[in-house]
Order: structure tokens, then sequence, then C-alpha cells
């Protein structure tokens, strides 16, 4: 079966703050795309890879096109589309643009530079399995409460009231990796291109579209390393993985 990663890379990365789209922020001397690229590769899981880059970007074309040079004969195509505005519309740009015949698609952070190739194989190997759509999870450390905004007479002691506890056991901390039956995904993705600004902004993974459809969305083992480098301390969090025992 044909299978195709999408690396989705368009975000600016505002909260890690570097002033440049975060995927060329530098990680053990090499930008984090390429890590998340290399990353792919070494998984060897995918017949083609296709980047989502900022719209207007050269910098992260011209890696792309060096990195492409050195792959050897028989290893993936790699293709680089115009990202989006949201993650979503980053995503829908990569859909558009896979080759014919592809089956199974993953989407991938770039940002999420150093997941190991045992999780892209978890994924895939449950797509080979059957599942129409497949993601990593992490049990959840902190307790997880849900919050409203307080607001009337007598609420001034704090700004957030709690509503409830969720029961942590059945939480799961979401990564990717997610792996799709393309038509499914694509089908996912469609749906939600007519959502309102608001319905777009609560859009963060690729599975919960898949959720909205109704088709069942299986979970295999994340890991650590797969930590999404959001802020500046992920960023030390990810060096230290580089350098360290686990890296
Ligand atoms: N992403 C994308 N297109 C967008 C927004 C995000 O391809 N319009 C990608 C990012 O490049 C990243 C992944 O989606 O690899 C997860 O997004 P996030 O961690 O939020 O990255 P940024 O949007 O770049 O960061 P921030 O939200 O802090 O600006
Ligand atoms: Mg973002």
């Amino acid at each position: 079966s044909v299978t195709a990663v999408i690396v989705v890379a368009a975000g600016s990365g505002e909260r890690l703050g570097y002033g440049m789209p975060k995927a060329l922020v530098p990680l053990g001397g090499e930008s984090i795309l390429m890590h998340a690229l290399r990353g792919v590769v070494a998984a060897d899981v995918a017949r083609q890879i296709c980047v989502a880059v900022p719209k207007g970007d050269t910098e992260m074309r011209e890696l792309i096109a060096d990195f492409t040079v050195e792959l050897v004969d028989g290893g993936p195509e790699v293709s680089v589309v115009d990202g989006g505005s949201t993650r979503a519309d980053s995503v829908r740009a990569a859909l558009a643009a896979l080759e014919e015949g592809t089956e199974f698609v993953l989407v991938h952070d770039a940002a999420r530079a150093l997941a190991p190739e045992r999780v892209f194989q978890r994924v895939a190997d449950a797509l080979a399995a059957g599942a129409k759509s497949v993601i990593p999870a992490m049990p959840v450390v902190d307790t997880i409460k849900t919050v409203a905004a307080t607001s009337g007479a007598g609420t001034e002691i704090a700004p957030e009231v709690v509503t409830g506890t969720a029961n942590r056991e059945q939480l799961r901390a979401v990564q990717t990796p997610q792996g799709f039956e393309l038509a499914t995904l694509r089908r996912a993705h469609g749906a939600a291109a007519d959502f309102d600004d608001q319905q777009s902004a609560s859009v963060t993974d690729d599975a919960m579209l898949v959720e909205l459809l109704g088709v069942p969305v299986h979970a295999v083992r994340g890991a650590s390393q797969s930590l999404k480098i959001t802020t500046p301390l992920d960023l030390i969090i990810a060096e230290g993985l580089l350098e360290g025992p686990l890296g």
C-alpha cells in the first residue's frame, strides 16, 4: 500500500518567539525542519513526503531542495506546497498535492522534530491492520480541570472558577504523526472547509475532524521525545534530548 507523510511547517512560531518561522529555528546546529524530515525518512514508512511551508518562504524551500539531493535512489519523493493561515489549511493544501494512488497518509508537525521512528511505525502498522484513523497518545501527568470565567457580584476573588475535574485515567495527550486512510482524511477536511472562524480556531488536530464523521479513531503509544516544541522551555528540553542518553 502507498503511504505519504505530510509535514506541516507553515506556522509562524509566535510562542517560541524567535522572530522567524519555527521550523527554521536552530536545534543542535540544524533547523527544526531538518530534524523532522530526517526523522520521517529514517522511519521509512512513506513513498512521498509533502511539506507545507509558509507562503512566500524561500529559505525552507532551499533547505528542502538541498535535503532532497542527499536522498539515495529509491528514497521518498519530496514535494513542497504553500501552507495556509491555519494548521488545517496547511494540511488541506498538502492533501490536494498527494500523488494519485496514495492509500494512507500520516500528518506530522515539523515542531515534533524528535518523534522516534518507532512511533511512525506503530501508526503505520495500525493502518496496515485496518484502522482508518490512528493517533499516538500519552497518559496525562497533570490533573486537568475545566474552568469558566467568573462574572457578576462577589466573583472578584479570581478570574476563573472550576467547573469540573476530568477523570485522568480516561485522558490522553495527543501527538503526531497521526495516520489516516487518505479518503477518510480528505472527507474530514472537506467537511471542515466551511467552518466559521470560531469553529476553525477550535480545530487543533486532524483526528478530531475524523471523530466528527463518526469514524473510530484508534490510539497507540506515543513517546516523550515527540514533544511539540512550542515554547523556549520546550527547545531547551529538545536540546537536552539531542545531547543526553535519549538523543
Ligand atoms: N502549522 C502550519 N500552518 C499553520 C499553523 C501551524 O503548518 N498555519 C504547523 C506548524 O508549523 C507546526 C504545527 O503546525 O509544525 C503545530 O503548530 P504550532 O506548534 O502551533 O506551531 P506555530 O503555529 O508555528 O506556533 P505558534 O502557534 O506559537 O505561532
Ligand atoms: Mg500555532
